[in-house]
């Protein structure tokens, strides 16, 4: 009933945009932050992710970034990435605004990708500047940690992602909203939709009168507000609601 009914909504859908969490990418291995397993569940985001405890001490942060940075390195688009592009490349969807920072919605085949937390895909160092690609420092930290910036040798090497206490990306999240505020269909996959500002993405799209379907494992504070909830794996329920689409 509730995989026909999210592929009814979406098959109607004239702008339809996903918004998808760590749950979308879990199936490729790499681990959530909250939930069964979740990141959060061994480690305080305060101490180990925030942009003060960086600043401070770029050690923590790079210990639990090394075992989850080489994961995302290796992961691979699951079932659920691939039934996205096919409903973008359909029609249903017009983009993707994402949470996630693995680039796997780009490296399936996904054509419009907002990522509002940033990509981990490159590191900047905030001493002097210059951009290294995340595999070349990956490999520094065999030997070296924190890794130290190639150029100025310093040590303040942080992906570009957005940190606990940092700013939002201004022009990704201008675009998520604007996204958001002309969808009649908001598709929200794999997040406990815990996380604000980028949680204030589904529910401007809502407010502005889209239908909301959330596809997740687990239920989520917005599920009263969804006209479908589907509680299952992404790379299992998306291939369904596609299969039902013929797209
Ligand atoms: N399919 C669908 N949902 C899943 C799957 C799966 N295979 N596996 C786990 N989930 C669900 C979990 O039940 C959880 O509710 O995905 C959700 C992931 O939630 P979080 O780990 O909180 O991830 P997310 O919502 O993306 O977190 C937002 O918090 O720590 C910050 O910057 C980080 O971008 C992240 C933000
Ligand atoms: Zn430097």
């Amino acid at each position: 009933m509730t995989v026909e009914r999210a592929a009814e909504l979406l098959s109607a859908a004239r702008k339809g945009v996903a918004f998808t969490g760590a749950g979308a990418s879990a199936e490729s291995g790499i681990p959530t932050f909250r939930g069964v397993g979740g990141l959060w569940t061994k480690y305080d985001p305060v101490k180990v992710s925030s942009i003060d405890s960086f600043m401070r001490d770029p050690t923590a942060y790079w210990m639990v970034s090394k075992e989850r940075g080489a994961i995302a390195l290796a992961a691979r688009p699951n079932p659920g990435h691939l039934a996205l592009v096919a409903l973008e490349a359909a029609g249903f969807l017009v983009a993707i605004v994402t949470q996630n920072t693995d680039g796997l919605h780009q490296a399936s085949g996904s054509r419009h990708v907002v990522e509002v937390h940033g990509s981990s895909r490159t590191v900047q160092c905030l001493d002097c500047g210059i951009r290294e690609s995340r595999a070349v420092v990956q490999a520094r930290l065999a030997v070296q940690m924190p890794p130290q910036c190639k150029s100025c040798g310093g040590t303040h090497l942080k992906p570009s992602v957005v940190l606990f206490g940092e700013p939002m990306p201004v022009a990704a999240m201008h675009e998520a909203l604007a996204l958001a505020q002309s969808a009649d269909v908001m598709l929200v996959v794999g997040s406990s939709l815990v996380v604000h500002p980028a949680a204030d993405i589904p529910l401007a799209a809502v407010r502005s009168g889209a239908t909301l379907i959330i596809v997740n494992a687990e239920p989520t504070p917005f599920d009263s507000l969804a006209d479908v909830v589907i509680h299952g794996r992404a790379g299992e329920v998306l291939p369904a609601i596609l299969s039902l689409l013929n797209a």
